[in-house]
């Protein structure tokens, strides 16, 4: 009697926590197609423009939970690759903000490593604005930006290292392909971008789940697997070395693309 109602218990909490989920993500896009918006932020989830959806969600074990409990290992690698670039009196871009702690740690490695100048840009000012919340100790050394990631309004090799975390996924196909080449303009020669993104697992039966859960939730990312990868991207451009680790059965992935031209 106890474990049915345990079970009954679970399954509504696991069923609501889709349903939330697939509102503010899936849902929003569907809305966005008959309510007028700004064409330029049709594919931005409720979850990341409205304030109280962003400060209700922007909790780590959700995202890890996304991120199939890979969260910290991705973060981790970020944080090492951005040390072995050696940060002292560097140009460092954030583009676009992410929920959880990789602000924080991002910023305190760029902070005690000497960075020249911070940025942190997103399209949504009120996710710059809760991004401005979670990095109070560190007021006063970074900058924060309202910007486009498909037309940068920065001027040509002007960041050294330039972090975009799990933002490709979410941005319709045309969007990614101006983002990466925006990416790569502003990436000064011998600049480092990082990028954390989905990747296609090694295993069918992962694939099939992946597949199904984009399909449902993230319609954009499933490119993320073939076209829009980013070391297949970043190399047809050609001037860039690429260095992948990957994660969990290949699902995700973190690159270290140095600009050499
Ligand atoms: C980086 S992705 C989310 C990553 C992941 N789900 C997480 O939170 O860890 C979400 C961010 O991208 C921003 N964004 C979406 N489209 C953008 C664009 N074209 N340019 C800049 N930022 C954008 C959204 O406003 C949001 O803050």
């Amino acid at each position: 009697m106890t474990g049915s109602i345990v079970a009954m218990a679970f399954s509504v909490l696991f069923g609501t926590g889709l349903l939330y989920f697939f509102l503010v993500t899936r849902g929003a896009l569907i809305a966005n197609a008959f309510v007028p918006r700004a064409q330029d932020r049709f594919h931005v989830y409720w979850v990341y423009s409205n304030m109280r959806l962003i400060k209700f969600s922007d909790r780590k074990t959700w995202v890890a939970a996304v991120l199939l409990f890979q969260y910290d290992r991705l973060v981790d690698k970020v944080v090492s690759e951005i040390r072995r670039a050696s940060i002292n009196g560097k140009t460092f871009l954030m583009t676009s903000c992410a929920f959880g702690d990789v602000m924080p740690k991002v910023v305190k490695a760029l902070v005690r490593g000497g960075a020249g100048h911070i940025c942190i840009s997103d399209l949504i000012g009120n996710e710059l604005i809760h991004a401005g919340k979670k990095l109070n100790e560190f007021h006063g050394k970074f900058e924060l930006a309202e910007a486009d990631a498909t037309c940068m309004p920065k001027d040509d090799g002007t960041v050294d290292i330039n972090l975009i975390f799990f933002l490709f996924h979410e941005l319709p196909d045309e969007s990614k392909k101006l983002a990466f080449s925006e990416a790569a303009r502003l990436t000064a020669p011998g600049g480092k971008l990082i990028i954390a993104e989905f990747h296609r697992p090694r295993k069918r039966i992962m694939r099939f789940l992946g597949c199904m859960y984009f399909t449902v939730f993230e319609p954009f990312a499933l490119s993320m697997w073939g076209q829009y990868d980013p070391v297949h991207c970043l190399e047809g451009m050609g001037g860039w070395t690429c260095e992948r680790a990957t994660y969990f059965f290949g699902n995700f992935q973190v690159v270290t693309a140095t600009k050499t031209a």
